[in-house]
């Protein structure tokens, strides 16, 4: 959705920094995000989304940069009742119902919405009289979403909301969570998995130490990774001359015996590797998502070792190229 003009965004963070002593949990962010998005920030454990998510909810002040929510202070947004979050570490208040505590909370701001609906959306209407303290891991874990949504927030900010659930309760989450989009709510949301990220975001922010590494839809972040694999026996230690500038290939390494492409174009890095050299032991697949993203958050030296063409203007170094066609390509 594109910002209108006048229109402050939903979030917006100019090279935000956030240093805890030594470590630099967030690293120049720049994001803004637009009313109606739905987003997911993706990354790996420590990747700086909870931390990111504290800034956002004011919960933290940023060692440098500006974080802004609706073109002002996060604190006021907040106070202002426009935001519902749901943090990763929740901790129940005891000897009260989650009728009680979803109500509680809602009374809080200036137009909730009725708590008999708010516990319908969040699955736990069949809850409404139990005692928080005696709910299940994933139970809880509704009732914080109910306690995010009580208040009718125009943005939603939820850090792994899906991560004590089991199959059937993330399937009625995010059911939920698309009838909440289609009234128009923004909803950001944290998650390790680049397929739940995908099933439901528009949107996908990719960050690994700090940074912000790719930013765009889940079919722009895979095409840029690649998800396409074409392997085939080596002959030597190093891939043959030529294979790294094949259409569609991001990188290229040998491992165990095998030349390894990673592409993005299975199907024409196949045709045309046919047409350069006679290949032994073709296999020809499709990398799962979660691995494309692990090599799009790996460590410089981390799984695909670039090797094959000299050319050095060839993007062949794989999750530095990953990381560079990101920035380039997206968003
Ligand atoms: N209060 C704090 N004091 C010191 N270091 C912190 C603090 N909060 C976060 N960090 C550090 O900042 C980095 C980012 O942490 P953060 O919690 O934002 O990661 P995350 O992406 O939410 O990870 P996870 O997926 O494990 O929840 C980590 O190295 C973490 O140890
Ligand atoms: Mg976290």
């Amino acid at each position: 959705m594109t910002i209108q003009r006048g229109e402050a965004p939903v979030v917006a963070f100019g090279g935000v920094v956030k240093e805890y002593g030594a470590v630099r949990a967030v690293d120049h962010l720049d994001l803004r995000f637009a009313a109606g998005e739905r987003v997911a920030l993706l990354g790996r454990n420590g990747a700086g989304k909870s931390t990111s998510i504290a800034l956002m909810l004011g919960l933290e002040e940023p060692t440098s940069g500006t974080v802004e929510l609706f073109g002002g202070p996060p604190r006021r947004a907040v106070e202002g009742g426009r935001v519902g979050a749901m943090l990763q570490d929740f901790t129940p208040v005891s000897r009260i119902t989650v009728r009680e505590l979803v109500g509680f909370v809602g009374s809080a701001y200036p137009a909730p919405l009725p708590v008999a609906e708010v516990l319908d959306l969040a699955g736990i209407g069949h809850l409404a009289g139990r005692r928080v303290e005696k709910l299940s891991g994933g139970q809880i874990q509704r009732v914080c979403f109910a306690v995010a949504l009580v208040g009718d927030p125009d943005l939603l900010i939820l850090d792994e909301p899906t991560a004590a659930l089991d199959v059937q309760a993330r399937q009625e989450f995010w059911t939920s969570m698309r009838a909440l989009t289609d009234r128009g709510k923004t909803v950001l949301f944290s998650t390790h998995y680049l397929e739940e990220a995908d099933r439901n975001a528009d949107r996908i922010v990719v960050i690994d130490r700090g940074r912000l590494i790719a930013d765009g839809t889940g079919a722009e972040i895979k095409r840029t990774v690649g998800t396409g694999l074409v392997a085939f026996d080596a002959v030597d230690g190093t891939p043959p001359d030529g294979v790294g500038t094949l259409p569609g290939v991001l990188s290229a390494e040998v491992a165990d015996g095998r030349v390894r492409l990673r592409t993005t174009d299975p199907d024409a890095t196949t045709v045309a590797l046919v047409g350069l050299l006679t290949p032994r032991g073709l296999e020809v697949t499709q990398a799962g998502l979660e691995e494309a993203f692990l090599t799009l958050t790996s460590e410089p030296s981390g799984p695909a070792v670039p090797s094959g063409p000299s050319d050095p203007s060839d993007p062949s170094e794989p999750s530095a190229t990953a990381v560079a066609a990101a920035k380039g390509t997206l968003r």
